[in-house]
């Protein structure tokens, strides 16, 4: 593995190399890729990455939700065939994983979203590219040249600008991406207080690489302020409605994904308004502080969706025992945040890509030890909450 120099700050320390890791470990899991990303980045962009809104409750809350659902491991089944593909909107996968939208990745490494991109296409994951891109629709879209099949989704968030978020749409449709993400969680951005602190924005060089419109400093340096959550105030549209979402599904044939979803009324409302699938999904504890984990709120969705759309999970997914858990309790697929970040502050693309093979193998053995050699065999009957 290559490592790369601090983006945005001082050179950084290498600390790992293909072959040994100059004498310390390789990570083992995605826990020891946190710790490790952190000599990677400077103080703001670690803070922008790993921070919450709030107090940040629902941040962990994400993670304790997990600890809360115990397993009922089957004994005594022929486990010794496994497979972990799977299918997302008629697209196949090697493991029920997407790589969840996050800006600005090139504060973690320069190749930034082409980067993950790569590691997802590799590895036969899906990939969803955030609005706030440091890499462009198009340079991400070139990653299937090589591997045509891979899954890339495009998030949208609407801007006031109608053109402008018209024009995302339609290069997303252009460049092949095969669903649109809308984030409902953001009608403005939550209280981030890291990035208040460090009155947050982007280092030199750095760009907003699909929004053409914006003259001069693309994330304002506001004094006392997140500049992220100016542009979010002055830019994005928080007058949004479910009504909208018509004139969106007019701008494309591409199927439309919701994320942000946290109840079942508004996922029913959801399949009514056309959505195919559905990302329940607190933002990663970003948004309203207090809002119920991700976990604790797929059971309500799953039944109130009965089966008419899909339905992913995102928010504190680290081993491969939370997907099992989220499959068992209905999820199609989960997606992760974070982590992904850290496997590529550590060491880009390569980074990225072993943090995925370490998921895929935590998954495997999570389902042989739990009498489950296919996605399918992953059922409600596997799991129990204790201390609800
Ligand atoms: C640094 C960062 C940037 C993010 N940017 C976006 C974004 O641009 N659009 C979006 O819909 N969600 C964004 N998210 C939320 C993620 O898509 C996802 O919901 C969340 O990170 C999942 O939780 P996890 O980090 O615990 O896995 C971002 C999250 C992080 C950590």
């Amino acid at each position: 593995m290559k490592l790369h120099p601090r983006v945005g700050g001082e050179i950084g320390r290498p600390i790992m190399t293909s072959a040994s890791n100059n004498g310390r470990l390789q990570p083992i899991n995605l826990f020891e890729y946190e710790q490790l990303a952190k000599e990677h980045l400077s103080k703001m962009s670690l803070d922008y990455y790993s921070s919450g809104s709030g107090d940040e409750i629902t941040l962990q809350d994400n993670r304790a939700a997990f600890a809360r659902v115990k397993l009922r491991p089957r004994m005594l089944v022929d486990v010794s065939d496994r497979n972990l593909t799977t299918e997302v909107l008629g697209q196949s996968l090697q493991l029920p994983l997407l790589i969840a939208p996050m800006a600005f990745q090139c504060l973690a490494h320069p190749d930034g979203e082409i980067a993950t991109a790569q590691a997802a296409a590799s590895a036969g994951v899906g990939m969803v590219l955030s609005t706030l891109s440091t890499k462009s629709i198009e340079e991400v879209a070139a990653v299937r040249e090589k591997l045509p099949n891979a899954l890339q989704w495009f998030q949208l968030y609407i801007h006031k600008d109608r053109g402008l978020t018209r024009a995302l749409v339609e290069r997303a449709y252009a460049a092949g991406y095969k669903a649109l993400c809308l984030t409902v969680d953001a009608p403005v951005l939550g209280r981030r207080e890291r990035d208040q602190r460090n009155e947050f924005t982007l280092p030199p060089g750095l760009h907003l690489a699909n929004i053409t419109t914006l003259t001069g400093l693309d994330i304002p340096h506001e004094k006392g302020e997140s500049g992220l959550f100016t542009y979010v105030a002055q830019q994005l549209n928080s007058a949004v409605t479910w009504r909208d979402l018509e004139w969106l599904q007019s701008l494309s044939p591409l199927p439309l994904v919701l994320k942000g979803i946290l109840r079942g009324d508004d996922a029913v409302r959801a399949v009514e308004y056309g959505a195919k699938a559905i990302v329940v999904s607190n933002h990663g504890g970003r948004q309203l502080d207090g809002a119920i984990a991700s976990l604790d709120a797929l059971p309500e969705i799953i039944a109130a969706v009965d089966a008419r759309a899909e339905v992913l999970l995102d928010g504190g997914i680290r081993r491969g025992t939370d997907i099992l858990k989220a499959l068992a309790l209905g999820a199609k697929a989960v997606l992760i945040g974070r982590p992904a970040l850290w496997g590529l502050a550590v060491a880009g693309q390569a980074g990225v890509s072993h943090l995925i093979s370490l998921l895929h193998n935590e998954l495997n053995v999570a389902m042989a030890l739990s009498g489950c050699a296919q996605l399918q065999d992953i059922d409600s009957s596997l799991v129990k909450f204790l201390y609800l």
